[in-house]
Order: C-alpha cells, then sequence, then structure tokens
C-alpha cells in the first residue's frame, strides 16, 4: 500500500497498488536525476535571491540536496518503490533528511514544468555525446580511407557492377552521412536549448520568479516564451529521435554493405576474430553479427520515433500523463544508438580489405565500359552511338568470356574504326579512376583533398 503522497490532503483512499504500479517512472526516470538536483539548486537559489524563501532554508535545502546526489552517485539512495518518479522520490528524501522546511523547494514549480527542464537538459546532454560518438566513427573511416588510399575497388549500382572507385571513397561517402547527423544535431539543439521552468503547471506563478536567471544558471541560451506550451512540448524529442534515426539508417547500411563485403560469395574484407562470432552447431562459422545487429537494432530506434509521434498527436493542451511515454523510447534509443555506434567504430577499425579478391574483383563486370564510351567520344562520336558500339563490344566479350582490357587491338578495331592505340589507357581500370579528379570525385588527388577536408571541418576535436 502506498506510502504518503504530497498530494493526499485531497484524498480520502490511498491509490490502488495497480494504478500505483501502473504509473510509476521511477524505475525509468532515475536515469534523471543528474538533472534534476540541477535544475533544483538552480530553483532554490533563485528563490533565495528573489526572497521568496528564507536565505536559511534555502541554504540548508541546497546543502541537503548535494548530499543526495551524492547517495545517488554512490547507488546509496534509499529508492522507494512508492515514490512514483524520480522528482518525488528526490523531495521525498529532502523532507526526509531535514524535516517539513524541505517543502519550500517546491515553491513556484510544477512536476510538469520540472519534467521539461530535466528532459532538455538530458537531449543537449546527449546531443554533445552524440555529436562526439559520430566524431569517433568519422575518425575511424578517415584512417582506414588513409591506409587504403590506393586500394581500386568495384563501385555498383543495382547490386552490379558499375564502375570502379578508389575503395577510399566508399569509405569516405559514409563519413558524409554521419557529418550530416552531426549537423542535424547541432542544428536541433537551437529548439532544445530553452529552459521551460517558470512555467509552474500550465500558467506559470504568482510569484515574483527570476526566469532569466535560472536558465542562464542551468547553461540554456533562452528561456520559453509560452508556459502552455512549455509544459506539454516534446518536439525537441521528436527531433532528436528523428536525428538519431537516420544515424541508425546511416549505420544499418553501412552494416549491410560490411555483410556483403565479409559475405562467402562477395568475399572482399575479413573481419579480425574479435569482432565475429561462432556457431554452436557449424564448426567452420565465423559470422558479423556485430554487423547483423547494428542493421537490426536500426528498426528499434525507428519504432521509438513512431511510438513517440503516436503518443503526441492526440493531446490536448496542456500536459497530460500520456507524457511520460516519451522517456523510455528516448533512453532506448539513446542506449541502442550509442552501442552501436561504438560497435560500428571498432568494424571499420577491424575490417581487412583483402587485396587480391579486391583486384580480382575490379577485372569483373567490364567496369571500364563507360570510359571507352568517353574515349569515342573524344574521337568525335555522339555518346549514344558510342554507348551502342561499346555495348556491341561488351556483348562480344560476354560470348567470349574476355574482360575488355584482355581484348587484342584488332578485335576491338572491328567495333570501330575509332579505336586506336591510345586506347590501352582507356582500358586500365585504374587509371580510369585517377581521372575522375574533380571535387567529389573518386580520383587520387580528389579524395586526399576530401579526407584533408574532413578532418578540418567534421571531426570535434579540430572543430572545437
Ligand atoms: N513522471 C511524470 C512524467 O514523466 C512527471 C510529471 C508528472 N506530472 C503530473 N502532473 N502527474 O511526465
Amino acid at each position: 500500500m502506498s506510502s504518503k503522497k504530497p498530494w493526499e490532503g485531497r484524498f480520502a483512499a490511498p491509490t490502488d497498488q495497480t494504478l500505483e504500479d501502473f504509473s510509476e517512472s521511477l524505475s525509468f526516470d532515475r536515469r534523471l536525476y543528474p538533472q534534476d538536483i540541477a535544475q533544483s539548486l538552480a530553483h532554490c537559489e533563485m528563490l533565495i535571491r528573489q526572497g521568496i524563501i528564507e536565505e536559511d532554508i534555502g541554504r540548508r535545502i541546497m546543502e541537503t540536496l548535494k548530499e543526495i546526489r551524492e547517495e545517488l552517485d554512490a547507488g546509496t539512495f534509499p529508492f522507494d518503490s512508492a515514490w512514483e518518479d524520480i522528482h518525488m522520490a528526490i523531495e521525498a528524501r529532502l523532507i526526509e533528511k531535514m524535516g517539513p522546511a524541505g517543502g519550500a523547494l517546491h515553491t513556484a514549480r510544477s512536476r510538469n514544468d520540472q519534467v521539461a527542464t530535466d528532459l532538455r537538459l538530458y537531449v543537449k546532454e546527449e546531443i554533445g555525446e552524440f555529436r562526439g560518438l559520430l566524431s569517433d566513427l568519422m575518425a575511424a573511416f578517415i584512417e582506414k580511407a588513409k591506409e587504403h588510399i590506393d586500394l581500386i575497388f568495384p563501385g555498383l549500382t543495382h547490386l552490379q557492377h558499375a564502375q570502379a572507385v578508389r575503395f577510399s571513397h566508399h569509405l569516405m561517402a559514409y563519413v558524409e552521412m554521419f557529418h550530416r547527423d552531426e549537423e542535424r544535431l547541432r542544428d536541433a539543439l537551437k529548439r532544445v536549448d530553452l529552459c521551460p521552468l517558470g512555467s509552474g503547471a500550465l500558467a506559470g506563478t504568482t510569484f515574483p520568479i527570476d526566469r532569466v536567471f535560472v536558465a542562464e544558471k542551468l547553461g540554456f541560451r533562452d528561456v520559453t516564451r509560452n508556459s502552455m506550451d512549455a509544459v506539454s512540448d516534446r518536439d525537441f524529442v521528436v527531433e532528436f529521435l528523428s536525428a538519431l534515426s537516420l544515424i541508425m539508417v546511416h549505420l544499418s547500411r553501412f552494416a549491410e554493405d560490411l555483410i556483403l563485403w565479409n559475405s562467402t560469395y562477395w568475399h572482399l574484407i575479413e573481419l579480425p576474430d574479435t569482432l565475429a562470432t561462432g556457431s554452436s552447431m557449424m564448426p567452420q562459422k565465423k559470422n558479423p553479427d556485430g554487423a547483423e545487429l547494428i542493421r537490426g537494432k536500426s528498426g528499434r530506434v525507428f519504432g521509438h520515433l513512431m511510438a513517440l509521434l503516436v503518443v503526441l498527436k492526440g493531446l490536448p493542451m496542456t500536459y497530460n500523463r500520456d507524457l511520460q511515454e516519451d522517456k523510455e523510447p528516448l533512453f532506448d534509443a539513446v542506449d541502442t544508438v550509442r552501442s552501436s555506434l561504438r560497435m560500428a567504430a571498432l568494424l571499420v577499425k577491424g575490417l581487412k580489405p583483402l587485396l587480391e579478391e579486391m583486384e580480382k574483383a575490379v577485372r569483373q563486370g567490364y567496369l571500364q565500359a563507360t570510359d571507352l564510351a568517353d574515349y569515342l567520344v573524344r574521337k568525335g562520336k555522339p555518346f549514344r552511338e558510342a554507348h551502342g558500339i561499346v555495348g556491341k563490344l561488351v556483348s562480344y566479350a560476354l560470348a567470349s568470356g574476355k574482360d575488355l582490357a584482355e581484348m587484342s587491338f584488332e578485335e576491338m578495331k572491328r567495333f570501330s574504326p575509332d579505336f586506336e592505340d591510345d586506347v590501352s589507357e582507356v582500358l586500365s581500370v585504374e587509371r580510369g579512376v585517377d581521372q575522375r579528379n574533380e571535387i567529389g570525385m573518386t580520383g587520387r588527388e580528389s579524395v586526399l583533398a576530401h579526407i584533408a577536408y574532413a578532418e578540418e571541418h567534421y571531426l570535434k576535436s579540430k572543430e572545437e
């Protein structure tokens, strides 16, 4: 049966245990204790400054809050499941430790603006953490790209051999994706970084509080501008979950590439034993479970985004208890994306390109065909005609089981008199790659320039 409730004055009977169990959030929102204590300290200091509570009581509240933080840090805080949420647990402990005077802390505050403030502080910190994790992952890709700058790799469209690229160019494509993610988080921060404290339950407070002081104390860039919106707004969580979802889209695409490269059929990379798992039945197996789980866990994060959108879409003004359902999706998304980013960085560091296999792969699938058509264009043929000629040449090569580079000059001449001695240059896959040297292309100079650009502009340590 429930212990004392802060609202019990109005009630004649205790809460039914089923409702108590159903509505508690302490089991998961205890994660917000650092933010909750921080805001209580700032709020209390403001109450003292404004003369709303007595200085000596205020000071004792602040000292006791710090002791409580130590208990929470040390894991000695006596959690009592009767306390509905972390806000009430901390307040109850405060009163337990210093007596009824501790109850002054909640002057001019509601759990509605309190939880909104905690959550904004939490998301702000997580944005910082994720920007760091993204930077670490980008650094891993950049290192790999540098290490294998001269490795040529089959580029695909429709999962079919298309044109040759540098392996480093493929790796740097992910860097662009994760850089966008990092930028998206930074953009979102602007809207997270507002302090709702002082909105009260929905209508503010009659006390002469100083909202700007509290906001500054807590490191917010500004305060929210409408108390009703402020207690019910969770757009910032949606934006954050949406940025996390896109990170998972990108991680999942990388995982898929890795799984294909590592597959028995493609066999283009190898994973170290430390980053693969075996089978309980088949002794020969070495599986890329880390990558598969990243791909699999992405669904979970998209689900959390959807769940929150659905929670929000029918809510009338202002705070409704439905909003408590924002936390588990948010926390699980944070944990899932954090561990996925760390796993991915390890996989990038550990993956080993199989040089001979890659060399073989770029000799397959007529990767130089487009370059050959371009060659004929330079000799004066309209592109469409050149495309047709090379198409016939490829069809002949297919029938005779040869690569374009293996064809004799005479054989080629049969398809067009425009093929001259210099055609051999075009048949070199490596040369073709290196001729693509404008910004954003796969030539050696372009990729080196991209790497230098990314190191200068994308990585956290370089920027801050
Ligand atoms: N545990 C609640 C939540 O997470 C805190 C706010 C409760 N407010 C209320 N009026 N019951 O949303």
